[in-house]
């Protein structure tokens, strides 16, 4: 390992976690980056390559007693959390990454939020925001916590959300389309987070947004990037929305089946959109516009 500041990320091998890992690499950091037992050899040459001798894997789970953890963590100053899971991982497990992470004498503690924003929500907006908001209220340590909001992913945005039919050529939206929202790619929010871990001066909550749009404008960049027509439909109000999860959530023990719509209404109605942004401090990030991400990512017509 070089004199470079030493990284530790918990997720390494997820999807935002592994941008994660090269976002630090790029901007010079050296990385422990933890993965799970069993991981095959697949996604450990992912991470790997190309080869840098700043990036060291180190085997590991959240629900290894925290001494183990520790060791995982060796002499990192600052441990970045991108893991994804239910309770046990996000409010448990993270928990016992802090303890680690306290043991091993690191400094800061980011964790796994990478949302929109949660610190203006109520606990049953959204389940799996709930969740991070459970960690962050029985959070007690010496450690600074940064916390990275990025609103909602692109990737996310036109395609978990189920907003964005490319073979009928709809964008489909609930209540204002004039409604500005937070959005960021996977990427730029690798970036900002290496940039903020890498930021001595980094504390508190920092929210980053690689475009703020309305629906209007997404629908208009999602037809400049693709060079499609494509039809704007509006589904309802934000209160048809809120009834539409409500039938849902009766219907079904599986909360995941509405989780979609939860984050549209989170976002529709305004309620967790950044009041300001961070991206000034980190003029080294150009975020991607949605037009050029939808450009390089939409599927031919
Ligand atoms: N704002 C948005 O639009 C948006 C969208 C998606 C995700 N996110 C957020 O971004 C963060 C990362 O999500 P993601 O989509 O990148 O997740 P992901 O691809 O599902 O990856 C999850 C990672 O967590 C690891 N993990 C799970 N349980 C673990 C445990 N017990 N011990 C150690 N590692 C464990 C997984 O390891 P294995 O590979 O071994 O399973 C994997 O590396 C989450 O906070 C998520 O909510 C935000």
């Amino acid at each position: 390992m070089s004199d470079s500041p030493t990284i530790f990320v918990a997720g390494a091998t997820g999807l935002l976690g592994g941008r994660i890992v090269r976002a630090l690499l790029d901007q010079g950091a050296a990385v422990r980056a933890l993965v799970r037992p069993g991981t095959s050899d697949e996604k450990k040459s992912a991470l790997t390559t190309p080869a840098t001798g700043r990036l060291q894997l180190v085997e590991g789970d959240l629900t290894d007693p925290a001494e183990r953890l520790a060791e995982a963590v060796g002499d990192a100053t600052t441990v970045i959390s991108a893991v994804q899971g239910g309770p046990e991982v996000i409010v448990d497990g993270q928990a016992n990454l802090l303890r680690a992470a306290e043991k091993a004498g690191a400094r800061r503690f980011v964790p796994s939020d990478f949302a929109i924003d949660l610190t203006k929500l109520d606990d049953g907006d959204n389940f799996m925001i709930g969740w991070r908001r459970q960690a962050a209220a029985a959070r007690t340590t010496s450690l600074d916590v940064i916390s990275v909001l990025n609103g909602a992913f692109y990737e996310v945005m036109t395609g978990f959300m189920g907003l964005v039919d490319w073979e009928r050529g709809t964008v489909s939206h609930w209540g204002d389309p004039d409604q500005p929202l937070d959005l960021t790619s996977v990427p730029d929010t690798a970036a900002y987070t290496a940039a903020a871990a890498l930021d001595p001066a980094a504390t508190g909550t920092l929210r980053f947004a690689g475009e703020v749009l309305s629906m209007r404008q997404f629908h208009d960049a999602l037809q400049r990037g693709s060079g499609r027509t494509l039809e704007l439909r509006h589904l309802g109000s934000a209160d048809d929305l809120r009834a539409e999860i409500a039938r849902r959530a009766a219907a079904t023990e599986n909360p995941f089946e509405y989780v979609a719509l939860q984050y549209q209404w989170c976002m529709v109605t305004g309620k967790a959109k950044f009041d300001h942004l961070d991206n000034a401090r980190y003029p080294q990030v150009t975020p991607q516009s949605l037009t050029d991400f939808v450009r390089a990512t939409a599927p031919a017509a």
